[in-house]
């Protein structure tokens, strides 16, 4: 497990801080103490850890003042710190815990006792990681993971390089609202090795950073463990638009239309990208609506081809995959024309057919009709069409 190093190393500075107008005030600096017992606290979240600590002493005599906390934080090896000033006693923020967490807190003092000015404590600070165990190379690779449609969670992982062969990982999950961290309920397996995580349904799971490690174990060697956060939103990948289909209104405007992809996305969460062929210029465009009018570059083009594909925006995310490209969706000038021109020619053809036919048969009944009153046989008969 992890362990906490805890190191203060400004001591207690001398704390003068004494009622205001004693004859030590004018003459002497005022002074606090940094915050005491600062410590940074994994509650075994998987990158969410608490950052803690105590009042200074000695701050009984600054009740005129008032005491703040300015914390510094980071992943060891990264650019910047975050600062949040606080009067509060703890704060909570989640961390790389592939890396280690370094951290700093001071005590600000402001008020009649400091006659006005700011007074800053020595720096209290703190580190923690956790016990870096096996070799890096025993690490999962490619870790992968997809939230399909915002709905189905998929990760997938390859096993570390050169692992002994009894070597397998497991996964573990957390986010804001689970009670502590589980471990992956239906694995993707390879010959018995784990390689990917079906997740079962998450309960409000986006919008949030979900915390994920794959530790692995063997009785030859021991496993790197790695560790991942991202938030759901911000991985989705969409299903393809479908039902396709190109208007041409005139020779000049089209309209292409499509449906937006089935499932819990709002309709407002989407961008489309459309790959729209006219003869053999191609041509992409996104737009954020589900259809798009578009001007043909000749009123001579026989064939328009589109197809779209649909990704999360700006609006409902930071980020997010493609979906696959829908199915193409075309409109061939020339077929349609030759089409329409078969329709035309069948339809006179039939239609002198039928008229020849009915012509014929009423000649027919009248000629029957004078058979019969000449003769007054009864000729069975058939009916007629008309
Ligand atoms: C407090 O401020 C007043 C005027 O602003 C100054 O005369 C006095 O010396 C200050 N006292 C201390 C302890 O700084
Ligand atoms: C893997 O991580 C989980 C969650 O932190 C922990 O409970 C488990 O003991 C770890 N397994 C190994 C082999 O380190
Ligand atoms: C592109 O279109 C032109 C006519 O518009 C045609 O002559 C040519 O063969 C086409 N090229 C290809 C690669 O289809
Ligand atoms: C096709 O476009 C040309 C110019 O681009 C125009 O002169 C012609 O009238 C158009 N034909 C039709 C049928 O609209």
């Amino acid at each position: 497990m992890a362990f906490i190093r805890l190191d203060i190393r400004c001591l207690y500075a001398i704390l003068i801080c004494t009622a205001f107008g004693s004859p030590l005030s004018s003459t002497t600096e005022i002074k606090v103490n940094p915050p005491q017992d600062f410590e940074i606290v994994d509650p075994g979240y998987l990158g969410y850890l608490y950052l803690q600590w105590q009042p200074p002493l000695f701050l009984d005599n600054c009740k005129e003042c008032t005491v703040e906390y300015e914390l510094k934080y980071r992943n060891i090896d990264s650019e910047n710190w975050k600062t949040i000033i606080t009067k509060n006693l703890h704060y909570k923020d989640g961390f790389d815990l592939n890396k280690g967490v370094e951290a700093k807190i001071h005590t600000l003092l402001q008020g009649q006792c400091t006659n006005g000015s700011e007074v800053q404590s020595l720096w209290s600070e703190a580190t923690y990681w956790t016990s870096p165990q096996g070799n890096l190379e025993t690490k999962v690779r490619g870790m992968n993971c997809i939230y399909y449609n915002w709905q189905y969670l998929l990760c997938s992982w390859k096993l570390g390089m050169g692992v002994h062969f009894d070597t397998n990982y497991n996964l573990f999950y957390w986010y804001e609202g689970l009670a502590h961290a589980l471990q992956c309920a239906d694995y993707i397996k390879v010959n018995g090795k784990n390689i990917g995580c079906r997740f079962l349904y998450l309960e409000s799971p986006d919008y949030k950073d979900f915390y994920i490690c794959v530790n692995g174990s063997s009785k030859s060697q021991l496993i790197r463990p790695s560790y991942f956060i991202f938030q759901l939103q911000n991985i989705v990948k969409p299903l393809p638009p479908d039902y396709l289909s190109i208007t041409v209104k005139n020779s000049e405007e089209i309209n292409l239309e499509w449906n937006i992809p089935k499932g819990p996305i709002p309709a407002k969460c989407f961008i489309y990208e459309i790959k729209f062929t006219e003869d053999n210029t191609t041509w992409v465009t996104t737009t954020f609506e589900n259809e798009i009018y578009v001007t043909r570059k000749s009123n001579k083009s026989q064939q328009l081809c589109f197809l779209v594909r649909s990704r999360m925006n700006i609006y409902c995310s930071d980020d997010g995959i493609w979906s696959e490209w829908s199915d193409i969706q075309c409109w061939r000038g020339g077929i349609q024309k030759e089409i329409l021109f078969f329709l035309i020619t069948f339809s006179f053809v039939l239609f002198f057919v039928l008229l020849i036919t009915c012509l014929l048969m009423m000649k027919q009944k009248a000629l029957l009709k004078m058979v019969f009153h000449t003769k007054k046989e009864v000729f069975s008969h058939q009916e007629t069409l008309c």
